[in-house]
């Protein structure tokens, strides 16, 4: 449905990735090496989901992860994905590349929120953006550690998404009729006003960032170990490092006092060639060893996806695409929809698996290849 609703460029922007893409397939591919050891002829009347996280009791044991752009799938985008989120007992990742406001999205959950920074705009906008955060009432920063730079998605540069985004009127033209072939979603965005600004990063002296180059502005965005130092002192609720794929990294993020890692690749749309996400997860939770919890995406598609990641040791998982093409379809009764899929999916699970809770998951339930250890 987000595929027939939205214009190409916007969705190969949501489906795609860097480069050849191998990175995006294996992460969904990978979950096919691992299969279910089930306890059958055990009668199970409906099975436990919930989940703690940073000390929050959430119903289910998946968050919905940071997804930039999410105004453009949608006009209601950021918001009514936290509300929908919230609704279902857990809880949003606000992307720093947000369309709406940081409050109203806050405002509109009745489930907690976490704020994804990017140094976007420098330490000065970090700096103003996360007063803002604990003004408005978000529980935890998370803070992406793999986008030096912007991967470069070669659907996009094929798609004319720059030429969409920043272009002037004659570098648009040629993308103008794939556009008008899909008149819900258009009429959708002229309503909502045509592109969205970032009204979460406000520069000193400058004020709110223009959605011009996003690509420039993360180029100067780097988050560094020293950073993470500089934002520790900033903010006193827990910090996620997201993005964390080998032992060493997962260390140091612990040593700079991470209260969780997530295990992420950035569903394949930055590095190619990286591991898949739930294969780089046995070194992580080896090396975190208990001291923080672990997070886990990339590749989610499925309720048994997740029992898989669980199985193997995160603590919970993020899902990326799974919800965003809901928004992309109908708004929040399509992340509505897509949370109520994958509940009910893990629901049959655990009861096919003969496991009565998400917390009673463990490796005694799969088989892992060998060449895994
Ligand atoms: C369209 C899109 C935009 C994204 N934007 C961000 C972002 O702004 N910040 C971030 O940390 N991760 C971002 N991500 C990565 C997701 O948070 C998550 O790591 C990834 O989607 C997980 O893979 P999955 O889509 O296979 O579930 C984005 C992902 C997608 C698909």
């Amino acid at each position: 449905m987000a595929r027939r609703r939205l214009p190409r460029a916007v969705f190969d922007y949501l489906d795609g990735g860097a480069e050849g893409e191998v990175t995006l397939r294996e992460n969904c591919r990978v979950f096919e090496d691992i299969t279910f050891r089930p306890r059958h002829a055990v009668a199970l009347e409906g099975c436990n989901l919930g989940t703690r996280v940073l000390g929050f009791d959430l119903s289910l044991p998946f968050l919905l992860a940071p997804v930039g752009y999410s105004r453009l799938m949608h006009p209601g985008g950021e918001v009514v994905a936290a509300r929908a989120a919230g609704a279902a007992g857990t809880a949003y990742i606000l992307s720093t590349i947000s369309g709406h406001r940081l409050e109203d999205v806050k405002a509109g959950s009745r489930g907690p929120v976490f704020y994804q920074l990017y140094l976007m705009g420098g330490r000065g906008a970090a700096e103003a953006v996360i007063e803002r955060a604990r003004v408005a009432g978000f529980s935890a920063l998370v803070v992406t550690i793999d986008t030096a730079v912007s991967g470069i998605r070669e659907r996009d540069y094929r798609n004319g998404m720059k030429e969409m985004i920043s272009g002037g009127l004659l570098e648009k033209i040629p993308f103008i009729p794939e556009v008008m072939r899909h008149p819900g979603w258009l009429i959708a965005y002229l309503r909502d006003g045509g592109l969205p600004g970032l009204p979460n990063v406000i520069v000193p002296g400058q004020g709110q960032m223009p959605l011009v180059d996003i690509n420039a502005a993360l180029a100067k965005a780097a988050v560094t170990w020293a950073d993470l130092d500089w934002i520790r002192k900033l903010w006193n609720g827990p910090i996620v490092v997201k993005g964390v794929l080998t032992g060493d990294d997962a260390r140091r993020a612990v040593d700079a006092g991470a209260a969780a890692v997530s295990v992420s690749n950035h569903g394949g749309r930055q590095l190619d060639h990286l591991p898949a996400s739930l294969r780089a997860l046995p070194e992580v939770v080896a090396a975190v060893n208990g001291q923080a919890e672990v997070w886990m995406d990339g590749g989610i598609r499925r309720g048994t996806d997740i029992v898989k990641a669980i199985c193997m040791g995160a603590g919970a998982v993020l899902c990326g695409r799974a919800y965003a093409y809901g928004l992309a379809a109908a708004g929040e009764a399509g992340v509505t929809r897509a949370i109520e899929i994958l509940r009910a999916d893990l629901d049959r699970t655990l009861r096919l698996l003969g496991c009565p809770s998400i917390a009673a998951l463990d490796r005694s339930y799969v088989n892992v290849p060998k060449s895994w250890d």
